[in-house]
């Protein structure tokens, strides 16, 4: 993509988003509400997701008979962290929209939503190993292995993504 193609696309989504980062910017409760929702998602899923990616390293200690229970509970806790996600998606939308110009020229910006593409990715290959697993639960299935690095993988992203975010709102 050009320059030029990147600029007039840019200014085209800054045009778009106007009358709401005029309204993001002259009202602090709807600023208050879209923040508030955005790290309301975050510790809903990273909450989530990191409390269970602890429990799966503590059930990975156990014999491989009592790792059991912990799957099921796995496979229940998805569902809301992509629902937190979704909410996390939704506004950060709005926050981007509230200043496209300045979110759109920052490397921390492209490098949040790299990270965010690596914690999906890292969540299908989670997914991936419980299924295997509901087939071969055996002490040695490979896919112990593939879910603890993941659950590991997991807790860094979060973290990492956290700081790009606060990063965000002080550096961008
Ligand atoms: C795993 C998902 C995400 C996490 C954990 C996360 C976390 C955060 C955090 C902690 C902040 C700082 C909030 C504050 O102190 O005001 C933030 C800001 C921000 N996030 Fe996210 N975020 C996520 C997803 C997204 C997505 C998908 C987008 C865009 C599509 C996005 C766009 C933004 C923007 C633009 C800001 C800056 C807001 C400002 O300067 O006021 N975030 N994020």
């Amino acid at each position: 993509m050009t320059l030029a193609v990147a600029s007039s696309v840019t200014n085209g989504l800054a045009r778009l988003a106007e009358p709401w980062a005029h309204l993001y910017a002259d009202s602090k409760t709807v600023a208050t509400i879209v923040t508030f929702g955005h790290v309301a998602s975050l510790l809903m899923a990273g909450g989530l997701a990191v409390a269970t990616d602890r429990a799966t390293l503590r059930a990975l200690r156990l014999a491989a008979a009592e790792r059991g229970r912990h799957l099921e509970e796995l496979a229940g806790v998805h569902r809301l962290v992509v629902g937190g996600l979704s909410l996390s998606v939704i506004t950060g939308v709005l926050l981007f929209a509230s200043d496209v110009e300045t979110f759109v020229g920052s490397w921390i910006f492209w490098l949040k939503m790299a990270l965010i593409c690596v914690l999906l990715a890292n969540g299908f290959i989670m997914t991936r190993a419980e299924g295997a697993l509901r087939a071969d639960a055996g002490e040695n299935a490979p896919s112990w292995t593939r879910l603890r690095r993941s659950a590991l993988v997991s807790v860094g992203l979060w973290y990492a993504i956290t700081l790009a975010g606060v990063a965000l709102v002080n550096v961008a």
